[in-house]
């Protein structure tokens, strides 16, 4: 009798697990059909409607794409910003949280923004351009220099003074600073409040013994990178960044419907394989696509791509102002990938000059008195004293955290294993990577051609100029000298037929 109860009670125990993992797995199969349609929808939808013909034609606005870390920065100050005049630019791409279209006219809008932005811009009127880098090198880069940017506050006592300094700061500079700017918004202060956290901890427990000589994994000092990398901070934010920003697919979209298929993605895994699609027809349809590690190449082509096309267009355009030559643009213009810590120095003076700028409202383009060989002699010279500027600050700001230092052979060391995580973390990216190489290699080999031809044409009209006479008697001589062979050539067979009928 007993053992009967215990067994019927057994049986509905057992079938109401049953029941209960059967509703769910159906819940979760639910979910799984429901994110694959979501996730499809979106996929078709941004793929049909491309705007196809005559991609790589500079349009009215050029819009970059300016992925994290990808050395992009250089190409605004020391490209862009040669090129097209401050009243030119779309108002305060970096400056401000999110992009502000009062300027109907702008033509160029540079920002961390993701493709989404293309919602807010008339879109066949304008040409995307981006450069892409080695998806793990870029996750260093991101690491490093979000510590870097975090451990300029370490000049304060401690966390509360920091962040408050931050407060006044933005105050004064009416919002401009690299901490406003996604995704440094996010890194910066979590990398920050993690700095303190390790020093108050160094100071509570006396005189500490720093047991790794690893720069990546000195975890008494700055977070270890594979900590870094396996938080969900950093899963939401960088690995796959670029696919993610190119699809349009962030945390900081403009789209409600791109968060909920961002959240389908990342939850499985087998959907990634349609945001991947869609990067890689955007790439295809961009202006340009510039590769961080060609960097020779790259600006090369960015010169003769786009430059030379701005250079036509402002032509073109006939402004009637005299142009404006920004000597002055790496110190006035955003803060982009810059550090707050500058802005102290700057003090008040950047939101006067700003305003200047933009109420002066000069329609001249930079771009009137300049030239493809000229841009790119300048750029030479921007790029050098930028990255010196670069580095000095990195180095000033890496002291804060000694002994740990990012150096090249510090690199070296960090074990396969991490690499490999790394990888597998940014499968999409890797993917995007190579498939953006191929775009490149085939565009540069393009602009190879294109400049030899113009060069065979150059060579050609010369020699007709002046040897045309003597090219038109080459032409008789070869055709002369081709009729005597064949009357030759009748002739022996003539004779052989000749000798034979005498046999
Ligand atoms: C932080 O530093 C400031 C400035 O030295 C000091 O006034 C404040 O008391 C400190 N706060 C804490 C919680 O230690
Ligand atoms: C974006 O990511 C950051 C960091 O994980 C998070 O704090 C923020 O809430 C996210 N934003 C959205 C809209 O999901
Ligand atoms: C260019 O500017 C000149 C003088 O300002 C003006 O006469 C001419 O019509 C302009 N051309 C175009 C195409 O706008
Ligand atoms: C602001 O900067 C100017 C020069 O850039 C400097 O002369 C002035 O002393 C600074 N003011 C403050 C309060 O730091
Ligand atoms: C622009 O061109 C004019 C003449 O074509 C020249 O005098 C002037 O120096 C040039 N300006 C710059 C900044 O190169
Ligand atoms: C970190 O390494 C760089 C490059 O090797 C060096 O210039 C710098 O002095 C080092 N910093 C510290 C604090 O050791
Ligand atoms: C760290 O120490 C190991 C041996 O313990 C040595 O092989 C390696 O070169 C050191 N690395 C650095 C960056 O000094």
């Amino acid at each position: 009798m007993d053992r009967a109860k215990k067994f019927a009670v057994l049986l509905v125990l057992l079938l109401y697990a049953v029941c209960a993992s059967a509703t769910s797995a159906s819940d979760s199969k639910d979910d799984y059909e429901h994110c694959r349609s979501t996730v499809k929808k979106w996929a078709s939808s941004s793929l049909d409607l491309e705007v196809k013909e005559d991609k790589h034609t500079l349009r009215d606005l050029l819009y970059f794409l300016h992925i994290p870390r990808t050395g992009g920065r250089t190409y605004f100050h020391c490209f862009l910003k040669k090129l097209y005049a401050s009243s030119l630019e779309c108002p305060r791409s970096y400056d401000k949280l999110r992009f502000d279209p009062s300027k109907p006219n702008c033509r160029l809008l540079t920002t961390h923004d993701d493709y989404s932005m293309m919602s807010k811009l008339p879109k066949e009127k304008t040409s995307v351009m981006t450069i892409l880098r080695n998806p793990i090198d870029r996750v260093f880069s991101t690491y490093e220099f979000s510590i870097e940017v975090a451990a300029r506050f370490l000049v304060h006592p401690n966390l509360t003074s920091a962040t408050q300094m931050v407060g006044r700061l933005r105050l004064k500079n009416r919002g401009v600073s690299t901490l406003d700017i996604w995704p440094w918004k996010y890194l910066v202060p979590w990398m920050r409040e993690d700095l303190f956290a390790r020093r108050d901890a160094r100071r509570h427990s006396g005189p500490t013994y720093i047991r790794s000589n690893d720069s990546y994994n000195m975890e008494e000092i700055v977070m270890p990178l594979q900590e870094y990398i396996n938080d969900p901070i950093a899963r939401d934010i960088i690995h796959n960044g670029a696919t993610f920003q190119i699809a349009g697919l962030t945390n900081n979209s403009y789209l409600a419907e791109s968060h909920e298929v961002r959240h389908c993605v990342l939850k499985y895994q087998t959907l990634s394989e349609h945001v991947l699609d869609v990067a890689k027809k955007r790439l295809d349809d961009m202006l340009y696509v510039g590769l961080t590690e060609d960097h020779k190449e790259s600006a090369t082509m960015f010169a003769n791509v786009v430059g030379a096309q701005v250079i036509s267009q402002s032509i073109a355009s006939n402004y009637s102002a005299d142009p404006v030559v920004d000597d002055k643009s790496e110190e006035s213009s955003s803060s982009l990938d810059s550090d707050p810590e500058t802005s102290h120095h700057r003090n008040s003076s950047t939101g006067q000059k700003a305003s200047k700028i933009s109420s002066t409202g000069n329609m001249g383009a930079t771009s009137k008195n300049m030239t493809v060989g000229k841009l790119t002699q300048v750029y030479e010279t921007c790029i050098s004293s930028l990255r010196k500027t670069q580095a000095q600050r990195r180095t000033s700001s890496l002291k804060r955290i000694s002994p740990a230092n990012f150096t090249k052979e510090a690199r070296r060391q960090v074990p396969e294993v991490l690499l490999q995580e790394i990888k597998s973390l940014n499968g999409l990216d890797i993917k995007l990577y190579k498939y953006a190489q191929n775009i490149f290699s085939k565009q540069h080999k393009q602009m190879i051609l294109k400049s030899a031809a113009a060069k065979m044409q150059v060579q050609g009209s010369q020699f007709n100029n002046a040897y045309g006479a003597p090219s038109q008697d080459i032409i008789w001589i070869a055709m002369s000298i081709a009729l005597l062979f064949l009357f030759v050539a009748l002739f022996v067979k003539a004779r052989r037929r000749t000798s034979k009928i005498k046999l």
